[in-house]
């Protein structure tokens, strides 16, 4: 069998982005307005703190106007809402991205509601996750990680996926579910798999496209894919590297890669997959909540 398309994710990511900066450009040059992107984050989880520093750098080098309010751990919830009203009546900022997880006394819920629907780019608010689900995908802001897989099967399949077998494994609010959202609207017969899924292997054999999204290192096996097959990887799992020294870990996805590079027809590494289409997408969201505001 002939090695496997590897899905350059970060060279579309880099498109993606040069796209997005033209039309900020263009934008600009029309009203004299930038888009405004404002990330909150409350606390100081290492991995957090790097995700919104990139936010921040990816919205700065896209033109855009952005902000970032860095909050104490120990932040009060009312402190957070008020924040977040705060961000909702600022004319200059068009989208608010709050940094999950926040910290256990605050509810995530009561925070991610007030956002107004207009300027959640993270696609996390009902109003959205309804548009979503009932089809309307073209009013709604969608979730930056599903958003950004989708592009990646449509780049590598064409744009018609029309009757494919999706599995999508996991069911999380933040990609499982909406990605399979996405992948029906485009009429694949979508399969939701997780934990507690029987006979995962021959759920997932049957299927054309395999998004996994699960979050446990190498969970899904090479054997279980049909060849010829797409594979989207979702997960980023740091795991110990003995093999590199004393202490050294490296990053794995949710995908045995190297059990199903030799047979798959594409597949996304880990790193350089869907990780880099999540910051493009954030800043596609952006841009189109601009947009619609500005109108
Ligand atoms: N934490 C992990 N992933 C995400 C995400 O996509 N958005 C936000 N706001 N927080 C996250």
């Amino acid at each position: 069998m002939p090695q496997a398309q590897i899905i350059d994710g970060k060279e579309i990511a880099n498109s993606v982005r040069d796209d997005i900066t033209h039309r900020a450009a263009q934008l600009l040059e029309a009203t004299g307005k930038r888009p405004g992107l404002a990330v909150v984050l409350v606390g100081e989880d290492p991995a957090s703190q790097v995700y919104v520093r990139n936010k921040d750098r990816a919205a700065e080098a896209c033109g855009f106007h952005s902000v970032k309010h860095t909050l104490a751990a120990d932040t009060s919830e009312a402190d957070v809402l008020a924040l977040v009203s705060q961000l909702n009546e600022d004319e200059e900022i068009h989208g608010i991205l709050v940094q999950l997880p926040l910290p256990g006394h605050i509810d995530e819920s009561k925070v991610l509601r007030l956002i107004r629907p207009e300027k959640d780019v993270d696609g996390f608010h009902p109003v959205n996750v309804g548009l979503l689900t009932a089809g309307e995908r073209a009013s709604a802001l969608v979730p930056c990680t599903p958003a950004g897989s989708l592009v990646l099967l449509k780049r590598t399949l064409g744009d018609t996926l029309s009757g494919l077998n999706a599995v999508v494994v996991g069911r999380s609010n933040i990609v499982g579910k909406p990605m399979a959202s996405l992948l029906l609207q485009e009429s694949c017969t979508v399969t939701i798999a997780h934990s507690r899924t029987k006979d995962l292997p021959a759920i997932v054999k049957a299927a054309d496209i395999v998004v996994a999204a699960v979050g446990r290192p190498e969970m899904v096996k090479g054997d279980w894919i049909k060849p010829g097959a797409t594979v989207i990887d979702v997960g980023i799992n740091r795991i110990p590297a003995p093999e590199k020294g004393e202490g050294k870990t490296r990053l794995v996805g949710d995908v045995a890669f190297d059990q199903a590079v030799d047979h798959v027809g594409a597949i996304t590494p880990v790193p350089g997959g869907v990780g880099p289409m999540t910051i493009a997408m954030l800043m596609a969201n952006t841009l189109t909540a601009a947009r619609r505001l500005m109108n």
